[in-house]
């Protein structure tokens, strides 16, 4: 990043990795601007964070994104960095959700990141300055059972983030997407996820989200395209092209309840 103080935009900023990354990030930002509908767990944070700002959105509103966007960017600035944070799954067999909970998904996990990209993007080209950092998961590597639409949206949103990576080589605009595994977060006490067989994955394997994000954070000081938290699920990659069929007994195993 350039020496200035960066703008930082952070969705889904109310709770786990987005409330960690503008504790993390607040210190060395011009101003931390934070989203999600949950204006109490915002309002705490800008309590703490004299240079934060939370701004109410539901990302699952296309009509409301258009609307407050370029609001936001008028009244507060352009961001020099975007978190494309905000997300969520439905742990259930793909026959088990509905048409417009499939359609939910991927609004809050791929069209909602793809459309703040569409706002930021030409004022980070202008400048030739900016970061766009998405937030997708292992789970875009191989689908795992119970998240079939989650992994498409996150699949999507990886799919993007090097595309647009390819079409802005050498210039002072970076994207990079970061694919975590399990980090403890609120993210597994609803939607599903609150299964035993899932709460012993958390407990076996989860991450505290504080060290997830300090990795996370880096991308900000060392530019990459991928970031995996843990780094050794980046050899999934290696797996599914040794062997499609061992990837998916693999990721089967994690994923699949046993009872
Ligand atoms: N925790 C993990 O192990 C893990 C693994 C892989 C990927 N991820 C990804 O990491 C990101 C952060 O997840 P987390 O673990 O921190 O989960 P979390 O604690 O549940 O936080 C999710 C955040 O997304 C926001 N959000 C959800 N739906 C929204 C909507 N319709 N409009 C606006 N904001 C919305 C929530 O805010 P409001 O409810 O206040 O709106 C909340 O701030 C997500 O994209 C998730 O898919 C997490």
């Amino acid at each position: 990043m350039s020496p200035k103080q960066p703008i930082i935009w952070i969705t889904g900023a109310s709770s786990g990795i987005g409330a960690e990354l503008a504790r993390q990030l607040s210190a060395r930002a011009n101003r931390v601007v934070l989203f999600a509908r949950r204006m109490d767990r915002l309002t705490a944070l800008t309590d703490l964070l004299p240079n934060a700002i939370a701004v109410s959105l539901d990302l699952n509103n296309p009509k409301a994104i258009a609307e407050i966007i370029p609001q936001v960017i008028d009244e507060h600035g352009q961001p020099d960095v975007l978190f494309n944070n905000a997300g969520f799954g439905e742990y259930r067999p793909v026959a088990q959700i509905t048409e417009a909970e499939h359609q939910q998904i991927m609004q809050v996990n791929y069209h909602a990141p793809a459309s703040l990209i569409h706002h930021v993007l030409p004022g980070m080209l202008k400048a030739n300055h900016g970061h766009v950092i998405n937030i997708a998961s292992i789970a875009a590597k191989f689908g795992p059972w119970g998240h079939g639409p989650y992994a498409a949206a996150k699949a999507g949103l990886v799919a993007l983030t090097q595309s647009l990576a390819i079409e802005h080589q050498g210039i002072n605009v970076h994207f990079s997407y970061v694919c975590p595994g399990i980090i403890k977060t609120e993210f597994f006490d609803t939607h599903g996820y609150d299964t035993p067989h899932m709460q012993k994955q958390v407990a076996k394997h989860g991450i505290p989200v504080d060290k997830a994000v300090k990795k996370m954070v880096k991308l900000l000081d060392k530019p990459k395209l991928e970031l995996c938290v843990p780094g050794h699920y980046r050899m999934l990659d290696f797996v599914k092209a040794l062997s499609p069929s061992l990837a998916m007994k693999l990721v089967a195993g994690g994923s699949r309840p046993s009872e």
